[in-house]
């Protein structure tokens, strides 16, 4: 790290000096000035960490000067050096904002540890700002994205529930933002400091989920060659995320009740109980009920996770967030890539929001990404959508027909659609319909024939 840079303000050019001396022996980087307004030009040209000034000067006195510091940068500490009958300018510096002062003549021990003090509250202050802003940034709703009454709906029930430490459930198809949903909830509740632990309960087989969770003694089992906190205790007076949790074996399960409701575990292998105040946010891909009814998982763990319920609903039955969702992601990774790319033409965005997304919001993502990354596009438009697709969009076509309509009248229909939807290739037509294209010129001519019959007679019966 670069010396911190201190900015000294002294029309005394003896005082200025010996403490210019003396900060720069302290391993201090440092500008000197005679006045406040020589001050407040150097301030504004450099990168100072610290200001020092006296409070009566020629041009401009400390104090203006404190009160323009703090005004372009509120975080920059000021310590102002008070002459004999200026105690009162002193307190006033204080409500100002002064870190401190200290009165001539000038003590180089304190100077030195009030300049050292000085920095380092500046440093918690900016550590701080920057976590806050990072929590933000991430964890913040407004990186959640969802303008449908639905999701709506979700984010008041969540800012309702982060703050109690009752258990949640998230259910929701892959892809659709259950673990987003789980840090949003963490990071807007009072452990937010606290650590966000996940457990990927998928991932981890019969035999280590166990030791995962709880932690193991050593020489609890071979390789066990030293002992180890599982997620439990690193997760204390935070949250632990289940993902997966109807993965968890049985046998584990009763163990995991036992924890939801005393708080309490041993280790694997160990026989001091271990008490720990936890969170618990679980999430599933599927309705555990079912899982319940299969006997597949425990119902009484399962009322117990099961306190607030979050459903998260599938793209597809929130269609009107695909525009705001695509226009974010185009946003996230011009950032992420420096890219500028301006939008997404209507025919491209029409197509997104007719996709079938399986894979959601994720799937959806990726698509953006991809599309963005091979063809740096200016405005993403359909040709630099995959062509999977850009395919599904006839596939995608639907069309109804009443029930009892006579085969004959269904096949037309189904057969003009297609062509429609392939824009007349009777190629990519045929082979969506899974017949030769021939055919398809056979039954084109006998439509043709018919409706040319049809106006005929109508044309008679006039
Ligand atoms: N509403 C949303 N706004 C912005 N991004 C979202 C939203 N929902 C999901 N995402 C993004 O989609 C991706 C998948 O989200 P997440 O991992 O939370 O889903 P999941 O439900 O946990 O999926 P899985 O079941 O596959 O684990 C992430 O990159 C996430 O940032
Ligand atoms: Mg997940």
């Amino acid at each position: 790290m670069d010396p911190k840079m201190i900015l000294i303000v002294e029309d005394d050019p003896r005082v200025g000096e010996s403490l210019r001396l003396l900060l720069q022996k302290k391993g201090y980087s440092t500008l000197l000035a005679s006045n406040g307004k020589e001050g407040l030009q150097l301030f504004r040209q450099e990168t100072v960490d610290l200001v020092i000034t006296d409070v009566v000067m020629p041009k401009m006195g400390g104090l203006e000067l404190l009160e323009a510091v703090k005004a372009l940068r509120p975080e920059t500490e000021v310590i102002v050096i008070s002459a004999q009958g200026t105690i009162e300018k002193a307190v006033q510096a204080m409500k100002l904002g002064a870190f401190d002062f200290i009165e001539k003549p000038i003590n180089p021990r304190v100077i030195s540890l009030l300049v050292e003090r000085a920095l380092e509250k500046q440093t918690l202050v900016l550590q701080n700002r920057d976590l806050r802003s990072q929590l933000e940034d991430r964890f913040h709703f407004k990186n959640i994205i969802g303008r449908s009454e639905k999701m709506v709906k979700i984010f008041d029930l969540i800012r309702h529930i982060a703050p109690y430490d009752s258990s949640v459930l998230i259910i929701g198809e892959s892809g659709t933002g259950k673990e987003l949903i789980a840090n949003a909830i963490h990071y807007n509740s009072p452990r937010a400091a606290m650590p966000f632990i996940k457990v990927s309960c998928a991932s981890l087989s019969e035999g280590i989920i166990e030791s995962e969770l709880f932690g193991h003694e050593k020489g609890a089992f071979t390789g066990a060659i030293a002992s180890r906190k599982g997620r439990f205790e690193l997760a204390h007076q935070g949250t632990l995320f289940l993902d997966e949790v109807e993965d968890i074996p049985l046998s584990t399960q009763i163990k995991l009740l036992r924890v939801l409701q005393e708080g309490e575990f041993e280790r694997v292998g160990g026989n001091k109980t271990i008490k720990v105040n936890i969170r618990i946010i679980a999430a599933s891909n599927r309705d555990l009920q079912e899982a319940v009814r299969n006997a597949n998982f425990r119902e009484d763990l399962y009322y117990r996770l099961n306190v607030v319920n979050i459903k998260l609903p599938p793209l597809r039955e929130r269609k009107e967030d695909i525009p705001f969702l695509v226009q974010f992601f185009i946003e996230k990774f011009n950032k992420k890539y420096q890219m500028n790319v301006r939008g997404v033409s209507q025919r491209a965005m029409s197509l997104l929001m007719d996709y079938s997304w399986s894979g959601n919001v994720r799937e959806l993502e990726n698509t953006i990404e991809s599309s963005l990354v091979v063809h740096t596009p200016e405005v993403l438009d359909l040709q630099h959508l995959p062509q999977e697709i850009r395919e599904m969009k006839q596939e995608q076509e639907v069309i109804s027909i009443k029930i009892g309509t006579p085969l004959e009248e269904v096949e037309r229909e189904l057969l003009l659609q297609t062509l429609k939807a392939t824009r007349g290739n009777k190629q990519k037509a045929a082979k969506l319909l899974g017949i030769n294209v021939r055919t398809i010129h056979r039954k084109l001519e006998e439509i043709k024939g018919d409706s040319l019959m049809k106006g005929k007679i109508i044309r008679s019966g006039e």
